[in-house]
């Protein structure tokens, strides 16, 4: 292992080790080694065009010549047309977009106008969620990563399962005129790709208008197209307060994340100051590289694409779990987000990490989850798919020394 100055992210440093990584081509890593891998995963999630998109690096590239710097107060066409583009995605009657450069920034900002507006200090979240690295963000995320690091933020309550009865049931208990908002993933990703009962987002619905808690969708994996249509809530028939975005906005082209805030969360700012702001609010670059995307997201059909693929997906999975029962159950997922239940000894791990390795295949493994998640960019013709689920398929069936 060769020792590096900087960290690598959620690791002991001393059993890391980064793989170099010089280039890329669609949903394809070029490594240093001149190896490709092929990119099962879209990176973090947000590698929605894969690498090298033509039309996003040219608007990258045509923004840094003409306005490259911007003060977070400026107004300029590129941060007008995102602003104007996300509204026009977003249901009827949200009115306010606020920029951030990722998306537990997105989170920590929705968490201070909901209690802005509000004058209420406590979230509602659920346990398995990622919401973000930062305190707050940390704070509402429910798993493995928040208890190092606790006390994060008081006054986060959790909720378990997958009952609409226990959430109701915590706000009332929690005292719900206190409880300025609920953070809820509308598929809760990274955590193992968990679809909501049909009724829990309309109940969670109804719980917050009773209470006048405000509901936010952190759609920062899910947003743009992840689950078949624009952002994930619109499967659970329910409008939220606030959705924050990120990842997928920009494509990974350049970091930026948002809030976008419905009218009657957003006119509270009419006359009371929004205490919020960022050095790098708005970044031009980040506004190029999301108009470009969003844009490539429409023109090419990219929403409705990862719809009619679903069933393709989970289809390949499921011929998977057949053929190796013992090792891989339950397919679940939506759009081009699907999970594996996988089960074995630390052993059948090792096999299957090295047997990814041998096959050239990166997707998202936890052996602490017990899944392999899958998230292709939506753009990944379809011939590449099917290569990628028959690598995956090899792999497990080499380490279930079936190979
Ligand atoms: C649902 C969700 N929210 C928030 C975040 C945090 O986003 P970022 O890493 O851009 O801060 C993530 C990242 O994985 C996420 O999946």
């Amino acid at each position: 292992m060769t020792p590096r100055d900087y960290f690598y992210t959620w690791s002991s440093q001393a059993g890391t080790q980064g793989a170099e990584l010089v280039g890329g081509e669609g949903a394809e890593l070029i490594m240093g080694d001149g190896s490709r891998w092929l990119d099962m995963g879209s990176l973090s999630y947000q590698a929605s065009l894969g690498q090298n998109h033509p039309e996003v690096v040219k608007a990258i590239q045509a923004q840094a010549g003409k306005l490259c710097l911007a003060p977070p107060n400026a107004d300029f066409q590129a941060k007008r047309e995102l602003a104007a583009t996300l509204l026009s995605l977003a249901p009827e009657g949200f009115s306010k977009v606020f920029f951030t450069l990722g998306g537990a920034e997105a989170n920590e900002n929705a968490m201070k106008i909901a209690r802005l507006v509000t004058g209420r200090l406590k979230f509602l979240s659920r346990y398995r969620s990622y919401h973000g690295a930062t305190l707050g963000a940390l704070a509402l995320t429910g798993d493995y990563r928040r208890p190092p690091l606790e006390p994060a933020l008081g006054g986060v309550i959790h909720v378990l399962g997958e009952d609409p009865a226990i959430l109701e049931a915590t706000m009332e208990l929690e005292g719900p005129e206190s409880i300025a908002a609920v953070f809820m993933e509308p598929i809760p990703g990274a955590n193992g790709v968990h679809i909501p009962r049909k009724d829990y987002w309309p109940r969670m619905r109804a719980a917050c208008d009773a209470h006048g808690t405000l509901l936010v969708a952190d759609e920062v994996l899910t947003g743009f197209g992840r689950t078949g249509r624009c952002f994930g809530f619109e499967h659970e028939g329910v409008v939220p307060d606030m959705i924050t975005v990120a990842k997928a906005l920009t494509g990974g082209f350049a970091p930026l994340g948002a809030v976008l805030v419905h009218e009657r969360v957003a006119k509270h700012f009419e006359t009371e100051v929004l205490y919020a702001g960022l050095t790098n609010y708005a970044h031009p670059i980040g506004c190029a590289a999301a108009l470009a995307t969003l844009d490539t997201y429409e023109r090419e059909g990219l929403y409705s694409r990862a719809a009619c693929l679903e069933p393709t997906l989970q289809e390949e999975l499921s011929k998977i779990c057949q053929a190796y029962p013992e090792v891989a159950s339950g397919v679940r997922g939506r759009g081009l987000l699907a999970a594996v239940d996988i089960a074995g000894d630390s052993g059948f791990w090792e096999r299957l990490l090295a047997a990814l390795k041998e096959v050239r295949v990166l997707l998202h493994i936890s052996e602490r989850r017990g899944t392999a998640i899958l998230a292709p960019a939506l753009n990944m013709p379809e011939e590449q798919l099917a290569d990628g689920l028959e690598r995956f398929g090899s792999a497990i069936a080499t380490a279930s020394n079936k190979g």
